[in-house]
């Protein structure tokens, strides 16, 4: 069956680092037909909207999204986020954001050998868009911003970090605060212990977010399934990008584990408009992101093919400036589309 894959290639370096997964994804010759959605800032300076009216409904018509990033200086990122990204992982349900950290061989790390899976919650939390605001423009002006946790919503995520860790190394790390957060996090640490019941064989931990991030700094061997609230896991994996290598080098999936519904793959990295358009982002994330994208879509050996490619073009040292190389983001994509 022919997969149908929406490309959403977004702002900045977002549609500089897609054509080079693209391009990978398709020297694998597999039945595959990309759609092309210009949506983005551009679009919203054009028709006022990030993306169409009926953009769900498209979407909802593919296999997969491919999607590079959103934001752009010219246009707060509030607005940009909350009208492209955050309602498409809600409002397609995508509740676990899965982002592997691993170093790929070649790439130079300060921190070590490098093997850790982020379960980002990615539809409730610190990021449901609940809140407001009163009194605009007075002195007591007041923002309410509402994190919002739920049973199913705690349960889900952790039930399906519990499954991955069974399959790994058997520890799963919970990050919470629950020592100042009374509630949200409280009903977190219940909800983990219950599910916990029905894992025995996986060893649980919870950690305080402060003490985990400087954790994965200094011991970041110990650690292995994280699974994190939607702010926690979003903070924690930009060190996890960084202890594998660097920003550019991290990929991320927004699925719904057991549920018929669009999964999205991007890089963990925004649109990064300090270097975009001059040919020198890192397509790692993006390559990697797509690699995780034909997992999903029932291509595993296709899959392993890519990260294979992948890691040996790192291995031979074409690496971008990032990474100390001087290859561009182009010479990279070449390279691994070659080598597939
Ligand atoms: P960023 O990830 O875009 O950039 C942070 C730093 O990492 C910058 O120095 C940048 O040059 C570097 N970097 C990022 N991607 C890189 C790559 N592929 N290769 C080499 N270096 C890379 O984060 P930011 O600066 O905080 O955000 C910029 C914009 O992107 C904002 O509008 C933000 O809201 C948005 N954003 C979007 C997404 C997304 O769409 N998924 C994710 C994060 C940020
Ligand atoms: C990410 C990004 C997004 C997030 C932003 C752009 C809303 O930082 O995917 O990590 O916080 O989820
Ligand atoms: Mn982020």
């Amino acid at each position: 069956m022919t997969h149908r894959v929406a490309v959403i290639p977004g702002d900045g370096a977002g549609p500089e680092v897609v054509a080079e997964a693209r391009r990978c994804v398709d020297a694998l010759g597999l039945d595959l037909t990309w759609s092309e959605l210009p949506w983005g800032t551009g679009h919203y300076h054009e028709h006022g909207a990030m993306m169409p009216a009926d953009a769900l409904e498209v979407v909802r018509g593919h296999d997969a999204v491919l999607l590079g990033a959103v934001g752009d200086p010219s246009v707060p990122d509030h607005v940009t986020l909350w009208g492209l990204l955050l309602p498409l992982r809600q409002e397609l349900d995508l509740y676990a954001n899965l982002r592997p950290a691993r170093l790929l061989d070649g790439i130079p790390s300060k921190f070590g050998d490098v093997d850790m899976l982020f379960v980002r919650e990615n539809t409730e939390g610190e990021y449901a868009g609940v809140g407001g605001r009163a009194h605009r423009g007075l002195e007591h002006e007041v923002a309410l911003e509402t994190a919002v946790f739920t049973r199913v919503g705690v349960r889900r995520v952790v039930e399906y970090a519990f499954q991955l860790a069974g399959q790994r190394r058997g520890l799963l790390t919970s990050a919470t605060k629950s020592n100042a957060s009374r509630y949200g996090y409280v009903l977190w640490d219940e909800v983990v212990e219950e599910v916990h019941a029905a894992h025995p064989d996986v060893r649980v931990e919870r950690v305080l977010v402060d003490a985990l991030a400087a954790r994965m700094v200094s011991s970041p061997g110990s650690l292995d399934v994280v699974v994190a609230s939607n702010l926690f896991g979003d903070v924690l994996t930009d060190i996890a990008a960084v202890l594998q290598g660097g920003m550019g080098t991290a990929a991320s999936a927004s699925l719904a584990p057991g549920v018929a519904t669009t999964p999205i793959f991007e890089p963990v990295h925004g649109s990064a408009p300090d270097i975009a358009g001059r040919g020198i982002a890192n397509p790692i994330g993006a390559i990697w992101s797509a690699a995780l994208m034909l997992d999903s879509l029932g291509e595993a050996d296709a899959a392993s093919a890519l990260l294979q490619s992948l890691e040996t073009v790192c291995r031979t040292g074409l690496l971008t400036r990032d990474l100390g190389g001087t290859a561009t983001t182009s010479d990279v994509g070449e390279a691994v589309a070659a080598g597939v």
